[in-house]
């Protein structure tokens, strides 16, 4: 059964794409290769001993968009990663980030409600809670204005999803909230790879470990919070990974209760800012230098997900601590600063 996976070069897209092997299904990678590299299709390789077949291109090109489906009319999934995913940019290009992400997601459904089934899994985020009023959150809880236009793309990608179900039986989606997907493959075949200086805690954790940053700036510590620092659900990308299999098998198998569905995908636990660094102390044997500093205009205080829909109604579980998906993390920058 041949599965889409647009942005299947990047950081969940990758390890999503072994797990979808590993279940036997026939991986069509598309990727413009902005935020990722070729060699990840190797790394693919090594674990899975199957190359996906590839097509390098940008989504925004509509009628390449159209090809690709007239050519390839057997896709019965599409696991949809391709995206721009950070914060501060996209304040600077929200163009470029209503582009990229509404316009690509537009050009899918359109070619998608032309079938006569179609599955759709979506990658959004918990950025659509803000800083939410009860925890853990629940899939319930309210969608907050968003904070930057990137979080605004997931938020208006999600209500054109839900519209476009309203009236195309015929269509399926599940949308995906991530808490803070972290980690790496644990054959360290595969791993994120940010570009430049990293934005997001662990990579910057490891990073600095690694010595290739001389020190990590936490962002506050005079939150309402028991350390005083910020609180997520860091939850391992292999599970992540897993999570979209097991929603696209509910698609595919007719399992779902509506034709649009939410998910939160996190642990269930909140770990403080300080609690990582010390999971990545424990784990790797490493003192990390570190200095408290400002906080960082946007950040929500505590984010951390009520897992119960995702548990007992999509049939999914992360399996991974804290201190696994660090260790991963870890040794996938080891690997990579050899
Ligand atoms: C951020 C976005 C989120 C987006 C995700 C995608 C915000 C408010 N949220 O998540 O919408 O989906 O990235 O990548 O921007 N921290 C430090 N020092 C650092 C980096 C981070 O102390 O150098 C702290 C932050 O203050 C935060 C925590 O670590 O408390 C996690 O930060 P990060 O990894 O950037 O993720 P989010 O902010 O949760």
């Amino acid at each position: 059964m041949k599965i889409l996976v647009t942005g299947g070069l990047g950081f969940i897209g990758s390890h999503t794409v072994v797990e979808l092997q590993n279940e036997g299904f026939e991986v069509v990678i598309i990727d413009n290769l902005s935020n990722s590299s070729i060699e990840v299709l190797d790394g693919i390789e090594a674990i899975t001993r199957k190359r996906p077949l590839f097509e390098k291109m940008d989504l925004r090109d509509k009628p390449k968009v159209q090809e690709f489906f007239k050519k390839h009319p057997d896709v019965e999934g599409v696991i949809h990663f391709a995206a721009s995913k950070a914060v501060g940019e996209s304040v600077e290009k929200p163009l470029l980030y209503y582009e990229n992400n509404l316009g690509v997601l537009v050009y899918l459904l359109q070619e998608l409600t032309q079938k006569n089934k179609a599955n759709f899994i979506f990658s959004s985020s918990c950025t659509v809670y803000g800083q939410a009023d009860t925890l853990p959150i629940t899939e319930d809880a309210p969608v907050k204005p968003a904070e930057s236009p990137y979080g605004n793309t997931k938020q208006i990608g999600e209500e054109i999803i839900r519209d476009t179900c309203a009236i195309s039986p015929q269509l399926a989606a599940i949308a995906l909230r991530y808490f803070n997907p972290i980690g790496a493959h644990p054959t360290v075949e595969l791993g994120e790879l940010p570009l430049g200086v990293p934005q997001n805690l662990v990579p910057f954790i490891t990073q600095t470990g690694v010595g290739l940053r001389e020190q990590l700036s936490v962002f506050g510590d005079d939150y309402p919070t028991e350390d005083g620092t910020c609180i997520r659900d860091y939850i391992h990308v292999v599970d992540v990974a897993k999570a979209h299999v097991v929603a696209l098998q509910r698609l595919l198998q007719g399992k779902n209760e509506s034709n649009y569905e939410v998910f939160n995908l996190g642990t269930g636990k909140g770990s403080s800012v300080l609690e990582v660094i010390h999971s990545f102390e424990r784990v790797s044997g490493e003192k990390l230098n570190y200095q408290v500093v400002d906080r960082r205009p946007g950040d929500v205080i505590q984010a951390y997900a009520d897992t119960t829909k995702a548990n007992e109604v999509l049939g999914w579980k992360a399996a991974s601590t804290l201190d696994d998906s660090m260790k991963s993390a870890w040794d996938w920058e080891l690997k990579v600063r050899r």
